[in-house]
């Protein structure tokens, strides 16, 4: 044998990974160490060296609401099986008593109700989602710091040995799962790190974030009160069946910007998508960008507020427009803010061919559908010749 020495490069991710990680990027701002973590678990899972009879993986997310926590779980879904809807998500707070944790395994047989249960936990329910290429589960407890000790025997369970037991004593399968835990545990010890002065005032460590400049000291100083605020929570016997706990950081005004283009081009995906009055385009002014990021900036609830911003200040007048028949396919919309604590709407141009309106909002129309991806496309999506011409 003929020794190589060929340097090989162990950080280097294999294209499926890396169209993963793209598609992450692309939905979510921030939180580069829970992105790297999915990854590092996909690329593990695709190599065929993840743990057998565990889950796929299994992480813990903190932080504090409105973060991206579960917008990343469902991103994944949305990457790798094309819907958002595949993530089974269980609210932890709401299964306390024993007959609640029956909505997640059925009754035992002979019980009131056991036929007409259908545990949210089941096989089949897991698998709702699984395609022809990719048969993975995506399971999501929320708030786990309020689950009871039935669930959470439950859980211990399904991240040890990859399995649970249903109420009839069926068995699901969880090796072919991936196991989110979400808290706000450490939230605000991490917000008064970041703001000292008691919350109101922005803290010059909150300025300088908001510019982008990082500060390492200060960021680790974050991961460690999450870090720290679980490990005085839960058990270690819990903590050591993890596979890795990721603190997500409060957003900063940048990234709440970034958050905005990308809701903005949401509402422009679901005008071209889904309004029977076929598609238009709207144009916002800076000015007007700059009026929704003062209207949805609430450090509390992070980018959850700018959301609510949007809906109010533009998706519910746009609605307005619309079902008046003040907008019309083909129309230009310019969004503009004059200072009078609402957005204004003009009529810039109207009849404008499909083609058009795709370029100005910077959406791809897909041949199928023709409907759109907004820099946001799951699938690779085609130019040109074979697009359809809208549905006016
Ligand atoms: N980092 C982010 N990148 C992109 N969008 C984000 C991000 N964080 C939040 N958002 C937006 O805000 C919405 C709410 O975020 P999300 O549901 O992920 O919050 P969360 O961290 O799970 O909060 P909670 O602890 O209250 O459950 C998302 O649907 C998404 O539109
Ligand atoms: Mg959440």
């Amino acid at each position: 044998m003929k020794r190589l020495n060929q340097q090989l490069n162990p950080t280097k991710t294999g294209c499926e990974a890396e169209k993963l990680e793209g598609d992450l990027k692309q939905r979510i701002v921030g939180q580069d160490e829970a992105v790297q973590q999915i990854i590092n678990i996909y690329q593990t899972y695709l190599a065929g060296m993840s743990s057998p009879g565990r889950p796929i993986g299994s992480l813990l997310f903190l932080g504090p609401t409105g973060s991206g926590k579960t917008r990343l779980v469902e991103a994944m879904a949305e990457s790798l099986v094309g819907d958002a809807r595949a993530v089974v998500k269980i609210d932890c707070a709401e299964f306390q008593h024993s007959h609640e944790i029956a909505k997640l395994i059925g009754s035992p047989p002979g019980y009131l109700g056991h036929r007409e249960t259908h545990p949210l936990l089941s096989q089949e329910a897991i698998n709702q989602f699984h395609t022809e290429k990719v048969k993975l589960s995506f399971v999501l407890f929320d708030e786990i710091e309020k689950a009871s000790d039935a669930l959470w025997n439950l859980l211990l369970g399904i991240l040890d040995k990859a399995t649970l037991t249903l109420g009839d004593n069926r068995r699901v399968d969880f090796s072919q799962a991936l196991i989110f835990m979400t808290s706000n545990l450490g939230a605000s010890e991490m917000n008064s790190i970041l703001r000292p002065n008691l919350g109101f005032a922005a803290g010059d460590a909150e300025n300088r974030r908001a510019e982008g400049i990082v500060d390492e000291a200060l960021e680790g100083k974050v991961n460690r009160a999450g870090i720290e605020a679980a490990r005085r929570k839960f058990t270690p016997e819990f903590m050591n069946r993890i596979d890795k706990t990721v603190v997500f950081h409060p957003l900063g005004a940048k990234e709440l910007r970034q958050i905005l283009g990308i809701e903005l081009r949401l509402v422009q995906q679901r005008i071209f998508a889904n309004t029977g009055t076929a598609p238009f385009v709207f144009q916002m002014s800076d000015r007007a960008g700059d009026f929704l990021l003062r209207e949805g900036t609430d450090m509390k609830y992070g980018a959850r507020h700018l959301k609510r911003a949007v809906d109010r200040n533009l998706v519910h007048p746009l609605s307005n427009l619309i079902a008046t028949g003040q907008v019309k396919a083909g129309d230009l919309v310019r969004v503009d803010y004059g200072g009078n604590g609402a957005l204004s709407f003009f009529k810039d141009a109207e009849n404008m061919a499909i083609e058009e309106m795709a370029r100005i909002s910077g959406v791809t129309l897909t041949p199928q559908t023709g409907v759109l991806a907004a820099g946001t496309a799951a699938e690779p999506v085609k130019h040109g010749a074979g697009a359809r011409t809208g549905k006016q």
